[in-house]
């Protein structure tokens, strides 16, 4: 039986962000599977890494939503975004550092309630109103404005995953035009390389192994 299954119940109804968030319970329902082969501490710590990155990969895809529809909500919902954020971040950090001590049922239901409640009582706020006409307005007037800067920019680049195709059109000082296709070729290899260059973009604000230790440990307590 699946640890934590994906229902409708938490379908937001638009299609990239469905996917991120059935991406996110199947990261937890792995961990789980591991963690009930009980599998070596290394391989716990590698699926975190992954969680944490990915977490951040999708609030970011999220607020440019957000951001897109001018959606009123966005700084709230973003200081939530930076919060659990780090509660991830300081969980791969703690369990790194430290694999027994922490408790590998209680890691899991914190993720669970953790993914289910943001959905549930956060994500679906933004729902009503990027369905709404001042939302479809917003989109109009995002997208007249993203012609224009798309005719003014000095770089667009393309980014692949196996499921979409974005195109993102970004402008930055000429001398890093060659950086940035660099990285953008590197990220399509989805490698070794690419997992360092997210590990090292994605690093969150210095957090101690202190620290981390003693959020873990209110995260997880009784
Ligand atoms: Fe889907 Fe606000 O995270």
């Amino acid at each position: 039986m699946t640890y934590f299954p994906w229902s409708n119940d938490y379908s937001v109804g638009i299609r990239i962000i469905d996917n991120d968030h059935k991406d996110l319970f199947g990261m937890v329902n792995a961990l789980h599977a591991e963690s009930k082969a009980d599998a070596p501490a290394k391989n716990i710590d590698n699926l975190l890494a992954a969680l944490s990155r990915y977490v951040e990969e999708h609030f970011e895809r999220e607020e440019e939503l957000m951001a897109a529809y001018n959606y009123p909500g966005l700084s709230a919902h973003k200081l939530k975004h930076k919060e659990l954020a780090l509660d991830v971040h300081a969980l791969r950090k703690a369990h790194a550092s430290q694999p027994r001590r922490i408790d590998r049922d209680k890691l899991l239901e914190y993720l669970k309630n953790w993914l289910s409640n943001h959905i549930m009582r956060s994500d679906m706020d933004y729902v009503p109103y990027l369905r709404s006409e001042t939302g479809k307005k917003a989109t109009k007037e995002r997208r007249k404005g993203a012609d224009r800067r798309k005719s003014e920019s000095s770089i667009s680049v393309e980014v692949f995953d196996d499921r979409e195709s974005v195109d993102v059109v970004v402008n930055v000082a000429k001398e890093n035009v060659s950086a940035l296709r660099r990285c953008a070729d590197l990220l399509r290899g989805d490698d070794e390389l690419a997992t360092a260059l997210k590990d090292l973009v994605f690093a969150q604000e210095n957090l101690t192994h202190a620290e981390a230790e003693q959020r873990v440990e209110k995260l997880l307590a009784d």
